[in-house]
């Protein structure tokens, strides 16, 4: 990979989005990188103090609530990798009904913008495996095997769903169909990461972390996301964020590479993480129920 090769991560001030820029800049990447504000000093402090920042990355102001303003930092670009995502409903918004709404407009000005640039080679988007449930079409039991052709029924209700849950699952699966509708215009991959775990550079807990250890942290409504998950896929598929960063990589890196892959190491029920939790921690105890 020639040093000059510029990629634009969006979501850069993310758990994983700022691993991949810490990553990439190690690699010799030049990044282009994004987050809402570039007013926050932490999430600024944090990406500019990563080894190489001073000559390699640069920061934008982007926001999913306005498709538009990822146009700068895809300019120039070869890659771009899509991370940033609605969690929460901006309902000052006109424009959009839901996170799904603004999430879906944001994949279709991403793509369009680096159709336009004439320098994208590339688009990698950071899917999630609660689009890619192995849940019959009529919501009774599960297919044979969870595989990248699986999709998430529209519509269906899950007993740990919660109306967040339920719209970041809507509003993941709308924006990685609406991505891969585009395959052809331009290399489009889609990774569709499991739950990521492992250490962080944020100063914060990551959610997804929050949610695999919820049992030892006994964290009841973090323990319902990681149920949530495992009715909807029959498992928990798990990663670390060490492989989320060469997935990623790789995907960068293969001479041609389109389509939609799933990225787990492990499925696990609740029951083998408490278990695991068991074995690693005797002192902390886990609840059987
Ligand atoms: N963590 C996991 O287990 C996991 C698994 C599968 C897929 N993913 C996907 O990976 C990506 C990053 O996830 P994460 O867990 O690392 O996230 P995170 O640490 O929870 O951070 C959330 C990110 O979303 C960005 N964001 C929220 N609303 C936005 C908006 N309106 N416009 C632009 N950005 C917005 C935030 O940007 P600011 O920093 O600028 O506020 C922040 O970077 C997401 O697309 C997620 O769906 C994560």
């Amino acid at each position: 990979m020639e040093k000059e090769t510029k990629v634009c991560v969006t979501g850069a001030a993310s758990f994983l989005g700022s691993w991949l820029v810490k990553k990439l800049l190690e690699q010799g990447y030049t990044v282009n990188a994004t987050l809402r504000n570039l007013g926050d000093p932490n999430k600024v402090g944090l990406l500019s103090s990563l080894p190489n920042a001073g000559t390699k990355l640069r920061l934008y102001e982007a926001d999913v609530y306005n498709p538009g303003s990822f146009k700068q930092a895809i300019e120039g670009c070869e890659y771009v990798v899509h991370m940033a995502t609605p969690l929460l409903h901006q309902p000052l918004s006109s424009q959009f009904k839901n996170t799904s709404e603004a999430a879906v407009a944001g994949v279709k000005s991403i793509m369009e913008l680096c159709i336009r640039s004439g320098t994208v080679k590339r688009l990698i988007y950071t899917a999630s495996v609660t689009a890619a449930s192995p849940i019959k079409e009529n919501g009774k039991g599960f297919k044979d095997r969870m595989h990248e052709s699986c999709w998430t029924p529209q519509e269906i209700t899950l007993p740990y769903s919660n109306e967040l849950l339920a719209e970041y699952t809507r509003s993941k699966t709308l924006s990685e169909k609406e991505l891969l509708r585009h395959n052809g215009e331009l290399e489009v991959v889609s990774l569709v990461c499991g739950l990521v775990g492992g250490k962080t550079l944020l100063s914060s807990m990551p959610e997804s972390m929050a949610v695999l250890i919820s049992q030892p942290a006994k964290n009841k409504r973090r323990y319902r996301t990681l149920r949530f998950l495992e009715e909807l896929l029959g498992r928990v598929p798990i990663l670390h964020i060490e492989d989320v960063c060469n997935a990623h990589i790789f995907c960068l890196e293969k001479p041609s590479i389109k389509g939609r892959f799933l990225c787990a190491s492990a499925y696990l029920s609740s029951a083998d993480i408490a278990s695991h939790g068991r074995k690693l921690y005797p002192h902390i105890e886990i609840p059987e129920d």
